[in-house]
């Protein structure tokens, strides 16, 4: 699709098919900025994003059309740019509720959902606090990366002086399908990312699962989502030494078709009683896709989103390269009941999860309205 509407029950950007490019940003709110300050940037943010989704500048006047005296109110970069599919997607981190001091510094302590609490500490993280947390967040995804930056990039520029970048991250290549529309892309160690996702066509899982509920708490937050978002180094170099059958029994699945183990062909379901020679079960018990599934998680599952990133290389020379791991789901505990049981995941031998953030996703934003109106 060239333009999805803006405007609807959930906010765009969860069950949208896939876009191949992301920008991705976490904002900080100004010290000097109050309640009457927040709506108003939500205003603002919420009049941009509806136009940029639709392929128009951030603003009339945009990037040419006004005065000679004055800074253009577009950047200019996507002038000529179709919408190229851009989704913009808002959400709200703890700090928006209660702030590091415990201050309720917008009224809306008593407004915080009991689940949007900063993640427990995960074995093996490795978090740094400059790729982690934000108080808002800003999900952009398109075709072209050069609409994705330009929706940053002018909506970061509106918040100036109100919220500040604290950490962005660009994505490539999305490691998920969202839609049975879309083929499955692959991740940095070559595998087919996403067959076993939640999509848009999932119909009352979905309900079950990535958006809560209007009989959840709080009632602010119904049509609204959980997201969290971590940056997982991959070292790809490592893994490139290991041996193909190895590292098909890492994941639990084959590396050309993504057929699980126990066989059949990409979306045959995985049999995990499955054994083969000496009984040894032909998904293995640490393989990621048995520690992944709802049945090892109590039926936990997740709507997966996330893009694949090389940010230059590091030091010893190895690609600063991963996975931008987003998930959306009804309740953060989804997200981690599973990662607590990737804690025996053979895979993380070449995992590294250097950043991790949460972040309540309002519901769908009515025309009129801006994005999180019903919180205020
Ligand atoms: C499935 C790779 C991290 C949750 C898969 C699959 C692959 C994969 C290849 C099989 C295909 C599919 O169904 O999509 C990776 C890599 C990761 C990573 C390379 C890190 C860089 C995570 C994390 C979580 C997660 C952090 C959640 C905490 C899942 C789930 C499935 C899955 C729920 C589906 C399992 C099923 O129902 O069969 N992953 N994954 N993955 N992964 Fe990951």
């Amino acid at each position: 699709a060239s333009a999805y509407p803006f405007f609807g029950a959930h906010q765009a950007g969860i069950t949208t098919p896939a876009q191949d490019r992301l920008h991705f940003a976490a904002f900080d709110v100004s010290s000097t900025l109050d309640r009457t300050g927040l709506i108003e940037l939500l205003t603002e943010w919420t009049e941009a994003a509806a136009r940029l989704t639709q392929g128009l500048e951030v603003a009339e006047g945009g990037a040419t059309g006004g005065s000679d005296y004055a800074p253009p109110v577009d950047t200019g970069e996507a002038l000529g740019l179709p919408a190229s599919g851009l989704t913009i997607t808002f959400g709200f981190g703890p700090g928006l509720f209660t702030d590091a001091s415990g201050a309720d510094r917008f009224g809306l302590a008593a407004r915080r959902p009991a689940a949007l609490e900063p993640l427990p500490r995960f074995q093996g993280d490795a978090l740094q606090p400059e790729r982690s947390g934000g108080d808002l967040c800003i999900q952009a995804c398109a075709d072209d990366p050069q609409v994705a930056v330009h929706a940053i990039r002018n909506l970061s520029r509106i918040a100036f002086g109100r919220a500040s970048l604290r950490w962005s991250q660009l994505g490539f290549g999305r490691t998920s399908s969202t839609s049975t529309s879309q083929t499955t892309p692959r991740n940095l160690f070559g595998f087919k990312d996403g067959t076993a996702n939640l999509k848009a066509e999932d119909g009352s899982l979905l309900d079950e699962q990535v958006w809560v509920q209007a009989s959840d708490s709080p009632a602010w937050l119904a049509g609204g989502s959980y997201l969290v978002a971590r940056r997982i180094r991959m070292i790809i170099e490592n893994w490139d030494r290991v041996q193909l059958g190895e590292q098909e029994m890492l994941v639990g699945r084959s590396k050309g078709e993504g057929a699980p183990l126990s066989g059949g062909t990409e979306f045959s379901e995985p049999d995990f009683e499955a054994t083969g020679v000496a009984d040894k079960p032909l998904i293995d018990t640490n393989a990621h896709v048995r520690l992944a599934h709802h049945s090892s998680n109590g039926g936990a599952r997740m709507l997966r989103r996330g893009y694949n990133f090389v940010d230059g290389n590091d030091e010893l020379g190895r690609l600063d390269a991963g996975l931008f791991f987003l998930s959306f789901q009804r309740t953060p505990q989804q997200f981690i009941d599973v990662q607590t049981s990737l804690a025996a995941d053979g895979l993380n031998e070449y995992l590294k999860h250097v950043g991790s953030a949460i972040f309540a996703v309002p519901g769908g934003v009515r025309e009129g309205e801006f994005v999180g109106q019903a919180l205020f």
